[in-house]
């Protein structure tokens, strides 16, 4: 069942806004069914345009593409491809050939793994890239969105951060991934004719207000909002803070958490700018939050008030590797994208709670 809940006006109604501007335009999203590609997808779809997602499921679920389908009545093409493997990358690209742009969001993602597992990330989220510009070259598809992270920043000298704010040593090979094919993004855009997109999201939360896609971390959760829901839901028995003695208001740490909905939606902007060619550089980058801060101890309030739920939480010591504060500085993405967050915190905390309980129904995903 399509249960459509409550959401504020901006948010698209599914079926509802369609547009045929981009009709025949072709995206080839890889990560697609993940947690921030699939509500990019429905974005996408709702503008018109045509999608093709490739993604080996490693963390996410074919069902997805269904959900897809069932919110925007259009069921997106589905290639079930890793995309380390160069033939197959080529056989997409060769199959789909009038590919347009390209949304970049597979990867692997889990910081404390990557520390365990360094060679594995390294692989996987260098050599996808390297795969997907060299198919690029080859089939002069001229555009790209990539997905970055405001963890190239580390701790900041200076708050909010800009674009322009210094990049730092990364804290995990999680991070210096984001950092290399950043590199080898600009490097290639340097001496080629296609353009790119480095989007740095901050931290994205909630789910679609339809409750029918959403995040769904395999094994236990690291982020803190599937670790509320889920200790709310009785998942998990508490949560934990990790740590109260930080310099910000309440001791806790501070983060710009963005609604992943706003966040899919400035990928369109991105498309739309390449398309109105508007980009006045070969290269753009663009913070993407929505410019305020809130502490974790803010969040679980957030999320106590519109779920009405107590959490049973408990302040435990720092978490190793965490930085203290940060959030976005996102004038140039408002300005040059002609985007902004939408959302706030109630309303990412209460879509956060109605995906969990979608979660625990019968129909939950596979
Ligand atoms: P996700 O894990 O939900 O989605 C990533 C998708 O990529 C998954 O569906 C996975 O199966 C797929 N994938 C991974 N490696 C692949 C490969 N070799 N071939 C094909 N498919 C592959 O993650 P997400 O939260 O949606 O993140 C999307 C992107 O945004 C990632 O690049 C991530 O690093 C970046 N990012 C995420 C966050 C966050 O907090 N979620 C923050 C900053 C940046
Ligand atoms: N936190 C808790 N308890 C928990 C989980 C998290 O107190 O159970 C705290 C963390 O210590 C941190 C804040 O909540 O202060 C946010 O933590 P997250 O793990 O949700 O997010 P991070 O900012 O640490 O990192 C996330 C992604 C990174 C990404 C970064 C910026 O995990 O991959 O956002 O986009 F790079």
């Amino acid at each position: 069942m399509l249960h459509v809940l409550s959401h504020t006006s901006h948010l698209t109604i599914p079926h509802l806004k369609k547009s045929s501007t981009f009709a025949n335009m072709k995206v080839l999203v890889t990560g697609g069914t993940g947690y921030i590609g699939s509500h990019t997808v429905v974005e996408l779809q709702q503008k018109g345009f045509e999608v093709v997602i490739a993604d080996n499921l490693v963390n996410s679920y074919r069902e997805t593409v269904d959900r897809i389908a069932k919110i925007t009545g259009k069921c997106p093409a589905f290639e079930h491809i890793d995309l380390t493997d160069k033939h197959l990358v080529d056989q997409i690209f060769a199959k789909y050939s009038d590919i347009q742009h390209i949304i970049h969001f597979a990867a692997l993602k889990a910081v404390g793994e990557s520390v365990q597992q360094p060679l594995k990330y390294y692989h996987n989220n260098i050599n996808a890239l390297i795969n997907i510009l060299e198919s690029m070259r080859k089939y002069a598809v001229k555009n790209l969105v990539f997905s970055s992270s405001c963890t190239v920043y580390g701790q900041p000298d200076v708050l909010p951060v800009t674009e322009t704010s210094p990049i730092q040593p990364a804290l995990s090979p999680y991070g210096h991934t984001k950092q290399i094919c950043e590199e080898i993004i600009t490097n290639t855009t340097a001496i080629s004719n296609f353009n790119a997109v480095l989007l740095r999201y901050f931290n994205p939360v909630g789910a679609h207000p339809s409750a029918l896609i959403g995040e769904f971390p395999i094994g236990a959760p690291n982020n803190l909002m599937p670790c509320i829901t889920q200790s709310a839901i009785g998942k998990r028995p508490e949560l934990k803070v990790f740590g109260n003695d930080y310099n910000t208001p309440d001791g806790t740490a501070i983060r710009d958490y963005i609604h992943v909905v706003d966040l899919a939606q400035s990928h369109v902007a991105a498309l739309e700018r390449f398309i109105g060619e508007q980009n006045t550089k070969k290269l753009e980058i663009y913070n993407i939050g929505t410019g305020n801060g809130f502490s974790v101890l803010e969040i679980i309030h957030s999320f106590e008030k519109v779920s009405g739920k107590k959490l049973n939480y408990q302040i435990v010591e720092r978490r190793a590797g965490d930085i203290e504060k940060i959030w976005a500085d996102t004038s140039l993405a408002n300005r040059e994208l002609q985007w902004k967050a939408q959302s706030g915190i109630d309303e990412m905390m209460a879509s956060a709670w109605r995906w969990e309980q979608a979660l625990s129904a019968p129909n939950v995903l596979r």
